[in-house]
Protein backbone atom coordinates (compact mmCIF):
# COMPACT_ATOMS: atom_id res chain seq x y z
CA UNK A 1 0.00 0.00 0.00
CA UNK A 2 1.30 3.34 -0.63
CA UNK A 3 1.37 5.85 1.96
CA UNK A 4 -0.62 8.90 1.40
CA UNK A 5 2.27 11.01 3.30
CA UNK A 6 5.74 10.00 3.93
CA UNK A 7 8.56 11.89 5.55
CA UNK A 8 12.06 9.86 4.71
CA UNK A 9 15.44 11.38 6.53
CA UNK A 10 14.17 14.28 7.40
CA UNK A 11 16.70 17.07 9.32
CA UNK A 12 15.55 20.32 9.96
CA UNK A 13 16.22 23.02 12.13
CA UNK A 14 16.39 26.48 13.55
CA UNK A 15 19.42 28.77 12.41
CA UNK A 16 21.97 27.02 14.21
CA UNK A 17 20.23 24.38 16.38
CA UNK A 18 19.77 21.14 14.84
CA UNK A 19 16.38 19.78 16.04
CA UNK A 20 15.50 16.88 13.43
CA UNK A 21 18.10 14.39 12.85
CA UNK A 22 16.46 12.29 10.66
CA UNK A 23 13.10 11.58 10.60
CA UNK A 24 10.70 8.98 9.04
CA UNK A 25 7.16 8.74 9.24
CA UNK A 26 4.64 7.06 6.95
CA UNK A 27 0.76 7.88 6.96
CA UNK A 28 -1.35 5.11 5.36
CA UNK A 29 -4.43 6.17 3.43
CA UNK A 30 -7.56 6.95 5.60
CA UNK A 31 -5.85 6.45 9.37
CA UNK A 32 -5.05 8.39 11.52
CA UNK A 33 -1.20 8.56 13.20
CA UNK A 34 -0.26 10.00 16.43
CA UNK A 35 3.11 11.55 17.00
CA UNK A 36 4.10 10.90 20.43
CA UNK A 37 6.57 12.45 22.72
CA UNK A 38 8.04 14.27 25.44
CA UNK A 39 8.08 18.08 25.44
CA UNK A 40 10.57 19.54 23.29
CA UNK A 41 11.66 16.47 20.95
CA UNK A 42 10.75 18.15 18.07
CA UNK A 43 7.02 17.24 17.37
CA UNK A 44 5.54 20.91 16.51
CA UNK A 45 9.14 21.40 14.59
CA UNK A 46 8.28 17.86 12.60
CA UNK A 47 4.71 19.67 11.71
CA UNK A 48 5.92 22.46 10.86
CA UNK A 49 8.60 21.16 7.99
CA UNK A 50 5.70 18.92 6.73
CA UNK A 51 3.75 22.62 6.15
CA UNK A 52 7.04 24.02 4.97
CA UNK A 53 7.08 26.83 8.10
CA UNK A 54 10.33 25.09 9.03
CA UNK A 55 13.02 24.14 5.82
CA UNK A 56 14.22 20.94 6.04
CA UNK A 57 18.06 20.69 5.28
CA UNK A 58 18.12 17.17 3.96
CA UNK A 59 15.67 14.38 3.20
CA UNK A 60 12.66 14.22 1.38
CA UNK A 61 8.67 14.51 2.09
CA UNK A 62 6.05 13.30 -0.13
CA UNK A 63 2.25 14.05 -0.23
CA UNK A 64 0.48 11.37 -2.56
CA UNK A 65 3.20 10.34 -4.62
CA UNK A 66 4.51 13.93 -5.23
CA UNK A 67 7.55 15.33 -3.62
CA UNK A 68 7.55 18.73 -2.00
CA UNK A 69 10.51 19.60 -2.40
CA UNK A 70 11.04 23.51 -1.79
CA UNK A 71 7.19 24.52 -2.23
CA UNK A 72 6.18 27.43 -0.11
CA UNK A 73 3.57 26.40 2.69
CA UNK A 74 0.30 28.55 0.62
CA UNK A 75 1.30 25.88 -1.93
CA UNK A 76 1.38 23.35 0.44
CA UNK A 77 -1.63 23.97 1.52
CA UNK A 78 -3.28 24.12 -1.77
CA UNK A 79 -1.77 20.23 -2.91
CA UNK A 80 -3.78 18.92 0.21
CA UNK A 81 -2.16 19.65 3.83
CA UNK A 82 -4.43 21.20 6.83
CA UNK A 83 -2.63 22.59 9.67
CA UNK A 84 -4.19 23.31 12.89
CA UNK A 85 -1.13 24.69 14.92
CA UNK A 86 -0.33 24.12 18.92
CA UNK A 87 -2.06 26.41 20.15
CA UNK A 88 -4.99 27.24 17.50
CA UNK A 89 -4.23 30.94 15.88
CA UNK A 90 -7.13 31.64 14.38
CA UNK A 91 -8.46 35.29 14.05
CA UNK A 92 -9.28 36.98 17.18
CA UNK A 93 -11.27 39.91 16.10
CA UNK A 94 -13.07 38.49 13.30
CA UNK A 95 -16.04 36.81 13.50
CA UNK A 96 -16.39 32.66 13.49
CA UNK A 97 -18.12 33.33 10.14
CA UNK A 98 -15.40 35.82 9.37
CA UNK A 99 -12.66 33.31 10.23
CA UNK A 100 -14.20 29.93 7.82
CA UNK A 101 -14.80 32.33 5.45
CA UNK A 102 -11.03 32.74 5.13
CA UNK A 103 -11.29 29.08 3.79
CA UNK A 104 -14.68 29.31 1.67
CA UNK A 105 -12.92 32.64 -0.27
CA UNK A 106 -10.00 30.86 -1.15
CA UNK A 107 -11.69 27.73 -2.12
CA UNK A 108 -14.96 28.38 -3.20
CA UNK A 109 -17.71 25.91 -3.84
CA UNK A 110 -16.35 22.44 -3.16
CA UNK A 111 -15.22 24.16 0.32
CA UNK A 112 -18.87 25.95 0.61
CA UNK A 113 -20.25 22.10 0.35
CA UNK A 114 -18.52 20.86 3.52
CA UNK A 115 -20.02 23.85 5.46
CA UNK A 116 -23.27 21.97 6.68
CA UNK A 117 -20.78 19.65 7.72
CA UNK A 118 -18.83 21.03 9.94
CA UNK A 119 -21.96 22.61 11.72
CA UNK A 120 -23.06 18.95 12.43
CA UNK A 121 -19.68 18.26 13.51
CA UNK A 122 -19.64 21.33 15.71
CA UNK A 123 -22.80 22.76 16.17
CA UNK A 124 -21.24 25.46 18.48
CA UNK A 125 -20.25 27.18 15.23
CA UNK A 126 -23.47 27.60 13.70
CA UNK A 127 -24.50 29.62 16.90
CA UNK A 128 -21.91 31.64 17.27
CA UNK A 129 -21.43 32.62 13.57
CA UNK A 130 -21.35 36.29 14.83
CA UNK A 131 -19.49 36.32 17.44
CA UNK A 132 -15.59 37.30 17.50
CA UNK A 133 -13.42 34.71 17.86
CA UNK A 134 -11.63 35.88 20.58
CA UNK A 135 -14.53 35.36 22.72
CA UNK A 136 -14.91 31.79 22.08
CA UNK A 137 -13.44 29.15 24.97
CA UNK A 138 -10.55 27.36 24.48
CA UNK A 139 -12.69 24.32 23.23
CA UNK A 140 -14.43 26.50 21.00
CA UNK A 141 -11.57 27.94 19.18
CA UNK A 142 -10.43 24.62 18.77
CA UNK A 143 -13.28 23.49 16.84
CA UNK A 144 -13.41 26.53 15.04
CA UNK A 145 -9.54 26.20 13.81
CA UNK A 146 -9.83 22.46 13.25
CA UNK A 147 -13.61 23.37 11.15
CA UNK A 148 -11.75 25.97 9.10
CA UNK A 149 -9.45 23.44 8.19
CA UNK A 150 -11.54 20.93 6.77
CA UNK A 151 -13.10 23.22 4.53
CA UNK A 152 -9.94 23.48 2.77
CA UNK A 153 -10.88 20.04 1.85
CA UNK A 154 -7.56 18.47 2.49
CA UNK A 155 -5.94 14.63 1.99
CA UNK A 156 -3.93 14.92 5.27
CA UNK A 157 -5.42 16.88 8.25
CA UNK A 158 -2.40 18.06 10.71
CA UNK A 159 -3.08 18.88 14.33
CA UNK A 160 -0.98 19.84 16.66
CA UNK A 161 -2.53 19.27 20.81
CA UNK A 162 -5.59 19.42 19.97
CA UNK A 163 -6.89 18.65 23.39
CA UNK A 164 -4.19 20.96 25.14
CA UNK A 165 -6.14 22.87 27.89
CA UNK A 166 -9.79 22.01 26.57
CA UNK A 167 -12.63 20.61 28.98
CA UNK A 168 -13.49 17.18 28.84
CA UNK A 169 -17.06 17.46 26.93
CA UNK A 170 -15.31 19.13 23.81
CA UNK A 171 -12.92 16.91 23.75
CA UNK A 172 -15.15 14.07 23.28
CA UNK A 173 -16.28 16.13 20.28
CA UNK A 174 -13.22 16.43 19.07
CA UNK A 175 -13.06 12.54 18.88
CA UNK A 176 -16.16 11.97 17.33
CA UNK A 177 -15.38 14.41 14.89
CA UNK A 178 -11.64 12.68 14.02
CA UNK A 179 -13.08 9.26 13.85
CA UNK A 180 -16.21 10.37 11.80
CA UNK A 181 -13.85 12.35 9.53
CA UNK A 182 -11.87 9.18 8.79
CA UNK A 183 -14.67 7.07 8.26
CA UNK A 184 -16.70 9.24 5.61
CA UNK A 185 -13.42 10.91 4.09
CA UNK A 186 -10.69 10.01 1.87
CA UNK A 187 -8.12 11.63 4.13
CA UNK A 188 -5.48 11.00 7.01
CA UNK A 189 -4.59 12.88 10.31
CA UNK A 190 -1.58 13.17 11.65
CA UNK A 191 -2.13 14.01 15.31
CA UNK A 192 0.49 15.22 18.11
CA UNK A 193 -0.85 14.79 20.97
CA UNK A 194 0.46 14.40 24.92
CA UNK A 195 -3.12 12.92 26.11
CA UNK A 196 -2.47 9.43 25.91
CA UNK A 197 -5.79 8.08 26.08
CA UNK A 198 -7.33 10.45 23.18
CA UNK A 199 -4.85 9.67 21.18
CA UNK A 200 -5.35 5.60 21.94
CA UNK A 201 -9.49 6.29 21.06
CA UNK A 202 -8.80 7.74 17.94
CA UNK A 203 -5.46 6.83 16.10
CA UNK A 204 -4.33 3.40 14.16
CA UNK A 205 -0.99 3.88 13.99
CA UNK A 206 1.80 5.72 16.34
CA UNK A 207 5.23 7.02 16.21
CA UNK A 208 7.57 8.00 19.47
CA UNK A 209 10.03 10.83 19.36
CA UNK A 210 12.88 10.99 21.39
CA UNK A 211 15.33 14.17 21.05
CA UNK A 212 14.46 14.25 16.63
CA UNK A 213 14.67 11.25 15.99
CA UNK A 214 12.05 7.95 15.80
CA UNK A 215 12.60 5.80 18.61
CA UNK A 216 9.55 3.16 17.37
CA UNK A 217 6.46 2.74 16.01
CA UNK A 218 3.73 0.50 15.69
CA UNK A 219 -0.03 -0.28 15.38
CA UNK A 220 -2.09 1.69 18.08
CA UNK A 221 -2.60 -1.40 20.44
CA UNK A 222 1.28 -1.95 20.42
CA UNK A 223 1.15 1.01 22.77
CA UNK A 224 2.32 -0.66 25.98
CA UNK A 225 2.58 0.77 29.49
CA UNK A 226 6.25 -0.30 29.12
CA UNK A 227 6.81 2.03 26.30
CA UNK A 228 4.76 4.83 27.99
CA UNK A 229 6.50 4.51 31.13
CA UNK A 230 10.03 4.61 29.33
CA UNK A 231 9.24 7.10 26.54
CA UNK A 232 6.00 9.34 27.33
CA UNK A 233 5.61 9.59 31.14
CA UNK A 234 7.81 12.47 32.87
N1 LIG B 1 11.52 29.13 16.72
C1 LIG B 1 12.46 28.40 17.35
N2 LIG B 1 13.78 28.83 17.39
C2 LIG B 1 14.73 28.11 18.00
N3 LIG B 1 14.51 26.94 18.63
C3 LIG B 1 13.25 26.47 18.64
C4 LIG B 1 12.16 27.17 18.00
N4 LIG B 1 11.02 26.44 18.17
C5 LIG B 1 11.39 25.35 18.88
N5 LIG B 1 12.71 25.35 19.15
C6 LIG B 1 13.45 24.31 19.88
O1 LIG B 1 13.34 23.09 19.15
C7 LIG B 1 13.20 22.00 20.02
C8 LIG B 1 11.93 21.20 19.63
O2 LIG B 1 10.80 22.04 19.81
P1 LIG B 1 9.35 21.58 19.36
O3 LIG B 1 8.47 22.77 19.55
O4 LIG B 1 9.42 20.97 18.03
O5 LIG B 1 9.05 20.46 20.45
P2 LIG B 1 7.69 19.70 20.81
O6 LIG B 1 8.02 18.26 20.82
O7 LIG B 1 6.60 20.17 19.95
O8 LIG B 1 7.45 20.18 22.33
P3 LIG B 1 6.09 20.47 23.14
O9 LIG B 1 5.59 19.13 23.57
O10 LIG B 1 6.55 21.28 24.32
O11 LIG B 1 5.15 21.21 22.26
C9 LIG B 1 13.16 22.55 21.43
O12 LIG B 1 14.43 22.42 21.99
C10 LIG B 1 12.81 24.01 21.22
O13 LIG B 1 13.37 24.80 22.23
MG1 LIG C 1 4.84 21.17 20.33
Amino acid sequence: MTNLLELRAIKAGYDQSAILRGVDLEIPPKSVVSLLGRNGVGKTTTLKTIMGLVSATAGEINLDGQPLGKMKPENRARTGLGYVPQGRDIFSSMTVWENLKVSLSIYGKESADRLDEVYQLFPVLKEMLHRKGGVLSGGQQQQLAIGRALLTRPKVLILDEPTEGIQPSIIDQIEDALIYLKKTHDMSILLVEQYLDFAKAVSDKFYIMDRGTILTSGPIADLSEDLITKHLTV
